[in-house]
């Protein structure tokens, strides 16, 4: 027997333990910092709809794929695909996966760093008083720095290596059962706040109001990298956790739980920023900085808003950690297992490259603003190729693999735990992934990579 077959796989202890660190995966600043400007910039209420029903089509039945492939293999992204399908070329799926891992990593610790500075902004008071105007010059002058940015994307860089050395079940499952329920409670708050800004109706009405009209065919396959982005799909972080759920876990129930948890704070984050952003005449595609520039306006015309600030950003310093770990444990958990690393030596090597990456990423809205590839700079350049490229090519594969190769029979028995739960979803689930997902997502990705035209 290989040494990795012996029962000492580090797991996660707890029903609650799997579902927190799993929606601490999935809600992170996809949600609350990307979601909304990614809305903003595909014109509102259409694109949400198309988003919500790529969330329930092709999100859930891949994320189920992936729990599945991860649990039944008990081995990391690419390893389980090599025990699964031996000597067949399908870890190559995992393949994709660590490398979006990398990418996504590298620019999500810029704006994590972000965060941090704006801990410290909200600390020292710095939005008290001050208008619209001097907000948005606030964070143009931090993020288009040099020294700042990059002091705080490795300061957060330092606490996910922490914490993933430490192993799954002593760092954060912890944690993020206090965490994760407070951060809702604070954009509950904040929507609160929102809602009641004179014309907050134009806000909601953006969000909510489907117009058509202005969505694109890249704005459908924005739509489809959101979706995999936000419940971090498509690169093996599932199927990574997936190998530290207990064989009594209902992987069915989780799905359902991950999968509303995500949504539900997506959602509110979208009903806190958009009304702000029309009470304010903040530009709904202002892109990047529209979280940091609109809601520091919301906080400092609010009572408490100073605490209010403070404790949101700490959360959202915090959800993001909660993700950075899940993909920084993606590449660990490969070199650990399939090139014999200790846990150690694989996060040290891999967050070094990683940060080298990032600062790339960093000074790409500074110093390297002008170094362009294929015309974009390299955050916009890795944000792209790992969400709206690599992760659902890496879903397209998660599903033919369950769908095609490993068969419904054998996926039954792993979601249905051997037959000792009843799975009454799992017609629906096979008719899902074997027709429906590929199909939708091999069309809206080569519509949206232009490769075919309407
Ligand atoms: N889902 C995380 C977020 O919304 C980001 C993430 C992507 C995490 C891919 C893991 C894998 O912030």
């Amino acid at each position: 027997m290989a040494k990795s077959d012996l029962p000492v796989r580090d797991s996660f202890t707890s029903k609650f333990g799997v579902i927190a660190a799993a929606a601490g995966s999935a809600v992170g600043l996809g949600n609350i910092w990307r979601f909304p400007y990614v809305v903003g910039e595909n014109g509102g209420g259409a694109f949400l709809l198309v988003y919500l029903l790529f969330i329930v089509a092709i999100g859930m039945p891949v994320m189920l794929s992936e729990f599945a492939i991860g649990r039944k293999a008990q081995r990391n992204a690419i390893g389980s695909f090599k025990k699964l399908a031996p000597r067949t070329p399908w870890y190559f799926v995992g393949v994709i996966g660590v490398a979006a891992a990398f990418l996504i990593l590298a620019f999500y610790s810029t704006v994590a760093g972000w965060t941090l500075e704006y801990i410290v902004k909200a600390l020292t008071d710095s939005f008290a008083g001050k208008g619209e105007a001097e907000i948005s010059g606030l964070f143009e002058t931090f993020h288009t720095g040099t020294f700042r940015p990059l002091f705080w994307q490795l300061i957060f860089m330092g606490v996910t290596l922490w914490i993933v050395m430490a192993g799954i079940k002593n760092g954060i499952e912890k944690y993020t059962k206090i965490l994760m329920p407070l951060l809702v409670v604070m954009i509950i708050v904040i929507c609160i706040r929102s809602l009641t800004l004179p014309g907050s109706v134009e806000g909601v009405g953006y969000l909510f109001r489907p117009n058509f009209s202005a969505l694109t065919t890249e704005g459908i396959l924005a739509a489809l990298g959101q979706a995999f982005f936000s419940l971090s799909l498509g690169m093996g972080t599932l199927i990574t956790y997936g190998s530290y759920v207990s064989k009594k876990e209902n992987l069915g129930s989780t799905v359902t739980q991950v999968t509303i948890a995500d949504t539900l704070i997506a959602m509110l984050a979208g009903i806190a920023i958009f009304p702000a952003v029309f009470a304010f005449g903040i530009d709904p595609e202002s892109g990047p900085g529209l979280v940091f520039v609109t809601l520091p306006n919301i906080f400092q015309e609010m009572a408490g808003g100073y605490f209010f600030a403070l404790i949101f950003f700490i959360l959202l310093g915090i959800a993001a950690l909660t993700s950075s770990i899940s993909i920084l444990e993606v590449v660990v958990a490969y070199l650990k297992e399939e090139l014999n690393l200790t846990r150690k030596k694989a996060a040290v090597f891999a967050a070094i490259v990683i940060t080298m990456m990032g600062v790339l990423c960093t000074l790409s809205f500074g110093a390297m603003e002008d170094v362009t590839i294929f015309k974009t700079t390299f955050f916009d350049l890795m944000d792209f190729t790992a969400s709206n490229v690599l992760l659902p090519l890496g879903g397209l594969l998660i599903v033919l693999f369950i769908g095609w190769y490993l068969g419904s029979s054998r996926t039954r028995e792993e979601v249905s735990n051997e037959n000792t739960l009843r799975v009454r979803y799992f017609p629906a689930y096979i008719f899902l992934i074997k027709f429906v997902a590929p199909i939708a997502i091999a069309i809206v990705f080569l519509y949206g990579l232009g490769f075919l035209k309407l």
